[in-house]
């Protein structure tokens, strides 16, 4: 079984997740159901604005697994910060479901809902078009009442610094329980975790891999550390992160990597000695900091609120 992590509310998620971002349509539906019926997988990690929702939900139909096996997230786009319970709505009928059990507010960036394109509303300058009169701690009370109605068992947010987390704590009825980020052996964010840790969120990671052609698969110490333990430097990469107590959502439609990734997490995070995790804890700070996320956000916002370590 996979090892289970107790949120802030008393449920409980599982530690490792299928990441579906950048997953075609059409590859997704046969990577969801492999996951669920042949990987041991009862966790997807989805959203509104990765434009594959109703694929997925189809993956998870024909897997046959009971909904009530599966963990489901999915979260708020964008443009729908000021209307949460539809986009919501929408995201059920993607699914195919009545309810989810986690829902993210995506990024701590409203775009303007009346702009020129309905995902990536965008400026004449290029920039994309920010809903500036919108406030987060709107969309995190709208949150609360999809919540309190039972059309979602857990809410929590993404791509949250500490900055943005202030401005919907003080007036949050509900803790968020995860913040979801891009966290890896190249970008740890200590700091903010720290923090999360001190409110009771929970970290979960995306892009535990590095993404796309990642550097990380070859890096020389996840390298040793993966020959010393007998294990493929992915499961070092993901082991290293269920070790530190957060949830971790490696992205695959490849159904041999779906797999193993799911059983070397669970094998790596057996392994792994602590100083193998102080050498990976402190790689970033040795020179190897990356992100390798851009958020699609203007400068002047994206970056400023963009999480720093
Ligand atoms: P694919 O989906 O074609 O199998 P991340 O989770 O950090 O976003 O990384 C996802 C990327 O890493 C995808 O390109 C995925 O390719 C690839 N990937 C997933 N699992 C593994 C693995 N075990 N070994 C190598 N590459 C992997």
């Amino acid at each position: 079984a996979v090892p289970t992590i107790k949120l802030n509310n008393g449920i409980e998620i599982p530690a490792i997740g299928l990441g579906t971002w950048q997953s075609k349509p059409n590859e997704v539906s046969a990577a969801v159901e492999f996951a669920l019926k042949e990987g041991g997988y009862r966790h997807i990690d989805c959203a509104w604005g990765y434009g594959n929702e109703k694929e997925v939900g189809e993956g998870i139909r024909t897997s046959g697994v009971p909904r009530s096996e599966v963990f489901i997230t999915s979260k708020l786009w964008g443009t729908w910060h000021s209307r949460v319970e539809e986009c919501l709505d929408q995201t059920l009928a993607n699914l195919g479901t009545d309810y989810l059990d986690l829902y993210l507010i995506h990024w701590p960036v409203p775009l303007n809902p009346k702009g020129n394109h309905p995902i990536f509303p965008t400026l004449p300058d290029g920039k994309r078009d920010v809903d500036h009169s919108w406030s987060i701690a709107d969309t995190w009370k709208q949150m609360e009442a999809v919540l309190k109605k039972g059309k979602v068992k857990a809410i929590g947010v993404s791509n949250f610094s500490k900055k943005k987390l202030d401005e919907i704590l003080p007036t949050a009825e509900v803790i968020p329980a995860v913040n979801q980020l891009e966290i890896h052996v190249y970008n740890p964010q200590h700091g903010l975790i720290d923090y999360l840790k001190s409110k009771g969120i929970t970290p979960q990671a995306y892009s535990p891999l590095g993404s796309t052609n990642s550097p990380l698969l070859s890096d020389e110490t996840v390298t040793e550390i993966a020959g010393k333990h007998s294990l493929n430097t992915a499961d070092v990469l993901l082991g290293y992160l269920v070790t530190k107590g957060y949830v971790v959502l490696p992205k695959s439609v490849t159904p041999a990597r779906i797999a193993a990734n799911l059983t070397g997490a669970v094998a790596a995070s057996k392994k792994l000695e602590s100083a193998d995790i102080q050498k990976l804890d402190g790689l970033a700070a040795a020179g190897k900091q990356k992100r390798f996320i851009t958020p699609p956000w203007p400068v002047d916002l994206g970056f400023e609120h963009w999480p720093k370590l």
